[in-house]
């Protein structure tokens, strides 16, 4: 089977999947810290949400993408003072079921709903789709990475011919050229997700926090091994095969791809900025002087906007439906 195949059912098997079981993400037992866990995240994105509400005129719709444990949802709604209808769009039924514990409105698809003034914000969901990996060989070429089973049973990577085109082009777009030898993680989900986002939210703003580069950046041979890696029980780890189903699997987002194929649905780029400048620009200083244990938030905050910690690993990606102003946060307005 391709990588993806492997990956999308390592990730989201009806029963073994790890976002199936239900995953305790951001507690101390899980198996990697996220935003979410951190109240000062929820308050500074409920901050962008009111302003983008501004623009679009409340009431608004709200969708979560990849609601996790729910945390984030039950936190941040409750910073919102606008009129809202706040929904998690969600594939993992596990997850769900957390979420709705927590009060939050899930769907496990967008199809059906109306196209109305919408509000996206999805954390650290792009980088759950799963990808195709491919390699450098001599002469130009490239081969895709499959996954199968060795003589004793044990997954095993195999080189074949590309599965789909759509992976030669999307490097020959982005200007890509991989040596040999070069493995390189190509997301072709994206196109379907953005479909998805994009026929709901008439008008709106749609926006992404994770991690992730420009192409140049994340094929350049600084990442020959690609960007593909592991979480399991908080510790990273560089084996695919390593406890399937138990682990969670994430590359890098390739940043210029999601951009390129917003645009041709219709979708403008609103902003690209990094977290800690976002919540910065957004007045996150303000949670810190709106409560008693001041020490605590501010601890929260500085994690979250810190160069040296969350500030810089996870960038803030928006896109906007046409005629909108650009996205909020990216100047100060405190
Ligand atoms: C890395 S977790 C992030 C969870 C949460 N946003 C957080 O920051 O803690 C990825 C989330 O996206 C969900 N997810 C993955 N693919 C999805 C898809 N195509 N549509 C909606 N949700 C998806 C997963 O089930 C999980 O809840």
């Amino acid at each position: 089977m391709t990588f993806r195949d492997f990956m999308s059912a390592a990730l989201f098997h009806e029963t073994h999947g790890f976002y199936t079981q239900a995953p305790s993400i951001g507690s101390p037992a899980g198996p990697f810290n996220t935003n979410a866990k951190f109240t000062a995240f929820g308050f500074g994105v409920a901050q962008a949400i009111e302003q983008a509400a501004h623009i679009l005129g409340d009431p608004i719709r709200v969708i979560e993408l990849g609601g996790g444990t729910g945390q984030l949802g039950s936190c941040l709604s409750s910073f919102l003072t606008i009129p809202h209808e706040y929904l998690v769009f969600e594939t993992s039924p596990g997850l769900r079921a957390k979420q709705a514990e927590k009060g939050l409105k899930t769907v496990e698809t967008l199809k059906g709903l109306e196209p109305t003034a919408t509000v996206v914000f999805g954390n650290e969901v792009l980088d759950a789709l799963p990808v195709h990996r491919v390699m450098g060989l001599a002469n130009e070429e490239i081969c895709e990475l499959y996954v199968d089973l060795d003589e004793d049973g044990e997954f095993c990577e195999q080189p074949g011919t590309l599965s789909n085109a759509k992976l030669h082009q999307r490097l020959q777009d982005e200007r890509i050229h991989l040596g040999r030898g070069h493995i390189a993680e190509l997301c072709l989900e994206l196109t379907p997700f953005l479909q998805e986002l994009s026929s709901v939210v008439k008008p709106g703003y749609i926006i992404f926090v994770d991690y992730g580069d420009k192409a140049s950046n994340i094929y350049s041979y600084r990442h020959r091994n690609g960007t593909l890696r592991s979480y399991y029980q908080q510790q990273q780890i560089y084996d695919p095969f390593f406890a399937v189903g138990q682990q969670d699997m994430t590359a890098d987002v390739d940043f210029s791809a999601v951009i390129a194929e917003a645009a041709a649905l219709g979708l403008d780029l609103a902003g690209w900025i990094s977290q800690g400048a976002w919540l910065t620009n957004l007045g996150i200083q303000r949670f810190v002087e709106a409560g008693d244990d001041s020490r605590s938030r501010q601890q929260e905050v500085d994690l979250l906007i810190r160069e040296t910690s969350l500030g810089s690993a996870f960038d803030v990606l928006m896109f906007k439906t046409p005629g909108l102003p650009d996205g909020p946060g990216l100047v100060p307005i405190y």
